[in-house]
């Protein structure tokens, strides 16, 4: 803690960041590294392998613990059941009893063909295919992560959604992205509500700031 009692560290975590071989996801993941003590372990995961290896030296460099962080790249398409199943795996063998925090950062995302109008999508399997990417599999995700990380006294679980202005303010050609947004932003209100399928964690929906 600092003297203002601001939390200084994300403690001995599993933090898993989806879309971390470029933009957002790939600073997000720089950044927190720098915030992880030894003993955590780091899941970026996107298609690209290259992107993802490059992305890992990078975080490797800046990691707070230097040697005490575990970095798994899982080069995925999360548009398929067996791309969010490799993740699940990886974040299954990745999690151990000794951590205190489980982070999972939904950021990746496909902006779509923002030159099309809502009456150009008339192919069901082309709009699936966006959904199943952009709201599927971050719902899938999170339900997965959070069974595989059970509640138990002193682990704090996180889930945090990477939204958009777009998820609130309609753009008459970027139906597919304000969709996709704002049903993402929904799931994790509805998800977040009290009763008895509370998930025992704490979601939260923040901007990319850009
Ligand atoms: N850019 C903006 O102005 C802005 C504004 C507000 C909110 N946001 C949100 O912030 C987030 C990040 O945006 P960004 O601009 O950093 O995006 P970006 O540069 O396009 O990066 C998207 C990330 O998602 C990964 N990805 C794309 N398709 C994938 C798939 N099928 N399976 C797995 N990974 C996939 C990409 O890696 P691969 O290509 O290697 O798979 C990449 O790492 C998104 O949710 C976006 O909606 C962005």
């Amino acid at each position: 803690m600092s003297s203002s009692g601001t939390r200084t560290d994300l403690g001995r975590a599993l933090c898993i960041i989806t879309g971390a071989s470029r933009g957002f996801g790939r600073v997000v993941a720089r950044r927190v590294s720098e915030l992880l003590k030894p003993g955590s372990a780091l899941v970026l995961a996107a298609r690209s392998g290259d992107e993802l290896r490059a992305a890992a030296a990078e975080v490797t460099g800046a990691a707070a613990g230097g040697g005490g962080l575990r970095v798994h790249c899982v080069p995925v398409d999360l548009s398929l059941s067996d791309g969010l199943k490799e993740l699940l795996d990886t974040v299954r063998t990745s999690f151990t009893e000794d951590m205190d925090h489980v982070l999972l950062i939904n950021n990746a995302g496909s902006i779509g063909d923002v030159s099309r109008y809502m009456r150009s999508f008339t192919n069901m399997a082309e709009v699936d295919s966006y959904l199943s990417f952009n709201v599927s599999s971050s719902l899938c995700l999170t339900a997965g992560v959070l069974e595989a990380c059970p509640r138990r006294p002193g682990l704090r679980r996180s889930v945090v959604n990477i939204t958009s202005l777009c998820a609130l303010k309609p753009h008459c050609s970027w139906v597919l992205y304000c969709t996709g947004k704002a049903a993402r932003d929904m799931m994790f209100q509805g998800a977040g509500g009290g009763g008895a399928g509370r998930p025992g964690a704490q979601l939260l929906s923040r901007t990319s700031g850009h």
